[in-house]
């Protein structure tokens, strides 16, 4: 396997942290929506890890779908156009929708997908995102659970990825500038 040593700059948040942090807030999801009717909605592809790894955290049967959108194509800047790519395979009505995402970059994917999701008729939407860049924000978006804030740099690993490289790393790190620009 290549050694990525000399492609990030530093890792900044570890397999631990991110494993720590999704016990501590599936007990609080799970305190919150005890008796509720939750529906757990992963933005592919960056969310498939967190979501692996938070509906486990969460310790009973809950059911998930998937949406793939995607701005970023191969940069490294969001596009501000959400492209849907593959739709929800549920009916949101009368729902509780808890839309699980690995970033909050710009806040023009989730600013744009929880209008759509309110449009379908789910009794309520809220956001879990691992995390979040808040000098990046272009828009404000409400999340009610957040894993970590970091600062405004362009992060790899635990599905986020570079050009869909680096989604499988176990840790989330910095892409060194030398990568892409
Ligand atoms: C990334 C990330 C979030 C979004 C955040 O997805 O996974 O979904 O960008 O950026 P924003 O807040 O500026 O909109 P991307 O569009 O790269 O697709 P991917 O999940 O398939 O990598
Ligand atoms: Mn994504
Ligand atoms: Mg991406």
């Amino acid at each position: 396997a290549a050694d990525i040593q000399s492609e990030i700059t530093n890792v900044l948040v570890t397999e631990e942290q991110i494993h720590d942090k999704l016990r501590e807030i599936a007990a609080q999801v799970a305190d919150d929506y005890e008796g509720k009717d939750l529906l757990l909605v992963g933005i592919l592809k960056g969310a498939v890890m967190v979501m692996a790894d938070f509906s486990r955290a969460l310790r009973y049967v809950v059911p998930m779908d998937w949406m793939a959108v995607s701005s970023y194509g191969t940069g490294t800047k969001s596009s501000g156009v959400v492209q849907i790519r593959k739709d929800l395979d549920s009916d949101l009505t009368g729902r509780h929708v808890l839309i699980v995402e690995d970033i909050i970059d710009s806040g023009l994917t989730l600013s744009w997908l929880l209008e759509n999701f309110e449009s379908r008729g789910a009794a309520s939407v809220e956001v879990f995102a691992l995390l979040r860049k808040p000098e990046a924000a272009k828009v404000d978006v409400y999340c009610k659970y957040l894993g970590f804030e970091i600062p405004n740099e362009f992060v790899i690993g635990y599905g986020l990825d570079y050009a869909e490289r680096y989604r499988n790393l176990r840790d989330i790190a910095v892409l060194a500038p030398h990568m892409y620009s």
